[in-house]
């Protein structure tokens, strides 16, 4: 791979944590056969739960960034932090015992150490302001393919380790999403039916694997359906980014896939259980799908089983008279965490969610049972005694 003098000049850098980056990044290019680094506008670092990296991952970060010492290595693009295994203020209530707060606030100083923003979110792009063209280094895959997909920036979807690498130098290898000819289509989708966008993308993920989908809709769906869609997708296909029909910005780019499949995906009726806890927001919900939860929850009336809804702590303290509101109605909303990274899900038999990813990794990651259902379905649930 191809580096510049001052990229050289990094490599034998006397700080380890820059020399160490650089060499994450070599060998990532040489993996995939890049060329050359190139810039990029941010970082986004994902696996910061205690509860998943566990007391290997918070050495590891702590030695990264210098164990409580000033450390003199900074990131050098804005760099973003995944959800952690707790909401920072209502640990408590979230049956958070005080050995893992204190292990996961260990982990989020450590990042904070190199300059990454705590911000425990995996929709980076509600606060950062990304343009079709830009070029990321993000981890977590539903936040890779909503700026693929819905936006046109360009990530592939990165470790946690090669987007600190990559905050820290800047940069990251020219390969996969960053070339435009490996964006094309290899596969048309025309999903017959109004069905569910999480359902439809648990079921196209779970046909396809690392592939990429031209979808053709028999309507237009919303930003919000497009995100749980890509999410779902992701998490059971491996799926980088997908294109729709007169609604992705890079659909007509390419020529047409020469294969094509028709799917009438029916809802997930397989999943089933009697919910205890009802969790809403993987990915971390919007303003507009907690004005949504409002509303039904207006028509229906109060929560009597446990409604958590989760979204990040900026976006909350934004939108504090509707928060208020939602937890007049009974809802907890909670912020920096979310049903699938954080231990508190396991306190429960069966979970209700409305996200193909959620019913992927509740069971493999918290062992617990999933119900499925739409936003209206889970609200209903929830209100019932
Ligand atoms: Fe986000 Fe947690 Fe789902 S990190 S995408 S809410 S699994």
């Amino acid at each position: 791979m191809y580096l510049t003098r001052e990229e050289e000049k990094l490599l034998e850098a006397s700080e380890q944590t820059i020399a160490k980056s650089m060499e994450i990044l070599i060998a990532l290019g040489k993996i995939y056969d890049a060329k050359k680094l190139i810039s990029i506008k941010s970082a986004h670092i994902s696996g910061i739960s205690y509860q998943n990296i566990g007391e290997a991952g918070l050495e590891w970060l702590e030695n990264l960034s210098g164990k409580g010492e000033a450390n003199k290595v900074k990131v050098k693009v804005n760099t973003t932090i995944n959800p952690a295994g707790m909401d920072l203020e209502r640990w408590k209530e979230m049956g958070i015992n005080e050995s893992f707060h204190d292990k996961q606030l260990k982990i989020i100083k450590a990042l904070e150490r190199i300059g990454a923003k705590p911000v425990m979110t995996c929709t980076p792009y509600y606060l950062e302001k990304i343009y079709i063209g830009d070029h990321l280094a993000w981890a977590e895959s539903s936040a890779v393919v909503y700026a693929n997909s819905v936006v046109g920036a360009a990530t592939n979807r990165e470790s946690g380790i090669s987007a600190i690498a990559s905050g820290i130098i800047g940069k990251t290898p020219l390969y996969g999403m960053h070339i435009k000819k490996n964006r094309a289509p290899n596969i048309l989708i025309k999903l017959k039916g109004k069905t569910n966008p999480s359902a439809a993308g648990f079921k196209i993920g779970n046909i396809l694997y690392n592939e990429i989908p031209l979808i053709e809709l028999e309507r237009n769906l919303s930003k919000d359906e497009l995100k749980l869609m890509g999410a779902s997708m992701a998490a059971t296909g491996n799926v980088p980014i997908f294109h729709v029909i007169g609604q992705t910005p890079e659909w007509n780019d390419f020529d047409m896939p020469r294969e094509k499949i028709e799917i009438s995906p029916e809802e997930l009726t397989d999943f089933q259980c009697e919910p205890d806890l009802i969790a809403l927001g993987c990915p971390h919900l919007s303003v507009n799908e907690l004005k949504d939860v409002l509303k039904i929850l207006e028509k229906e009336g109060e929560v009597k089983k446990t409604l958590w809804l989760f979204t990040s702590k900026s976006l909350a303290t934004d939108n504090i008279e509707l928060i208020k509101k939602l937890e007049e109605y009974g809802a907890k909303v909670l912020n920096d965490t979310c049903m699938v990274v954080s231990p508190a899900s396991e306190r429960f038999e069966c979970v209700m969610v409305n996200s193909g990813k959620a019913l992927t990794y509740l069971p493999k990651l918290r062992g617990v049972k999933v119900a499925f259902g739409s936003i209206k379905e889970c609200i209903k649930e929830a209100v019932k005694t």
